[in-house]
């Protein structure tokens, strides 16, 4: 009895004399705690007679429950006196300026492919995929550029060093090879598994993907961006590539007022070919679309040629269709204003602020993209 009133006396003391949380917490492990003072007269219970377990039990709950509360009441206590001590300490200067918040953006050629994407997906088409390095047979070969013609030249190539068998393979000078890689079926396996492989027609794809040419000025940058477009069936004709590059360009555009203008051209890969510019100002420090006497040049296109379709084992007398290769970043430049495509590219994290998006803004209504 008396040891039991001892301890509680004991223990009542060190919990009104533990100074903070911390001492308060050590008295109630002292007591409490697993091998604590009290925890282990709870134990020795189990050893006594039932007479004097009936006696000693309620008495060392009892004292337990008791030293509970007042541990809890003085953890309280301490607490508030804990807050009220960092409260008075702290010091909250209202007049600081903000630290400034870094945040990122999407940038517009990433933007503008993502609603290319969009649009032509509505329209039924599918994306592709090929990789940058190439070879010559997709690069040029299969796409009916001549050997040692001066096609090849025209592009500004650049060409890795040769490899162990001689083939020199090449930075992609256009989307255009993954039009081989859609229709040619092999039986070989493509280097990664995001490479497109051969399909039976019809077919209906985009490609969306970076190219390169040993080129630089205001609209030429050496690294660039196109979306390459193939139709192949057995009735497609240039109504339809008019149709759906027209198409394309309002939803784009957001507008139907966009002039723009079929010239012919020549590509050895497509006949006849064509490019389409856009009517554009180019005068001050920004591109206006829809207004001024510049025009822009921003896809080329045609029926794809036969000795393409050929090339990649479909028969021209059951299959025929168009292709077109858009420049991103110039639709870019075009819808947001960049007068400078080199701009785009020199990593100015302040142009970026300026002419990026914010990867979580409202979806436009148009595109169905933020
Ligand atoms: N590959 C061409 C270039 O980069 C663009 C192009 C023209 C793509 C006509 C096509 C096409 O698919 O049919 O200049």
């Amino acid at each position: 009895m008396t040891d039991l009133s001892q301890l509680e006396a004991e223990l009542s003391a060190r919990i009104d004399a533990a100074a903070d949380t911390g001492a308060l917490e050590a008295v109630r492990v002292a007591a409490l705690g697993k091998s604590g003072q009290v925890s282990e007269l709870l134990k020795s219970l189990g050893g006594l007679s039932p007479e004097a377990r009936r006696e000693q039990g309620p008495l060392i709950n009892g004292l337990r429950d008791r030293i509970t509360t007042r541990i809890a009441g003085r953890k309280a206590t301490l607490e508030a006196v804990e807050l009220d001590a960092q409260l008075a300490a702290g010091r909250l200067d209202l007049s600081l300026p903000p630290r400034p918040r870094r945040k990122g953006a999407v940038h517009p050629t990433m933007q503008v492919m993502d609603e290319m994407v969009a649009i032509f997906a509505e329209m039924g088409f599918a994306v592709a995929e090929g990789p940058d390095i190439e070879d010559d047979f997709h690069n040029f070969t299969a796409l009916n550029f001549p050997p040692k013609h001066p096609a090849r030249e025209m592009h500004d190539t650049f060409f890795l060093q040769a490899g162990a068998e001689g083939e020199r393979k090449v930075l992609r000078t256009h989307t255009s090879p993954v039009q081989v890689r859609v229709m040619q079926k092999t039986n070989q396996k493509p280097a990664a598994p995001w490479i497109a492989t051969g399909q039976d027609p019809p077919i209906r794809v985009i490609v969306p993907g970076r190219t390169y040419r040993s080129d630089s000025d205001a609209t030429h940058t050496p690294m660039f961006h196109q979306v390459e477009g193939l139709v192949i069936d057995r009735a497609i004709h240039m109504g339809h590539l008019r149709w759906t590059l027209d198409a394309f360009i309002a939803r784009y555009f957001e507008t139907s007022a966009v002039e723009t203008r079929f010239r012919p051209h020549h590509f050895p890969f497509t006949e006849p070919s064509a490019e389409m510019d856009v009517r554009c100002d180019r005068s001050g420090s920004e591109i206006r679309i829809g207004q001024g006497s510049d025009w822009m040049e921003i896809v080329g296109c045609g029926m794809v040629h036969p000795n393409v379709l050929r090339n990649c084992g479909l028969d021209p007398d059951e299959w025929q269709g168009f292709a077109f290769g858009f420049g991103v970043d110039r639709l870019g430049a075009l819808k947001y204003g960049m007068p400078d495509l080199r701009d785009m590219f020199a990593a100015d994290t302040r142009w970026l602020a300026h002419y990026g998006f914010s990867p979580f803004a409202m979806p436009n209504p148009a595109t169905g993209l933020s």
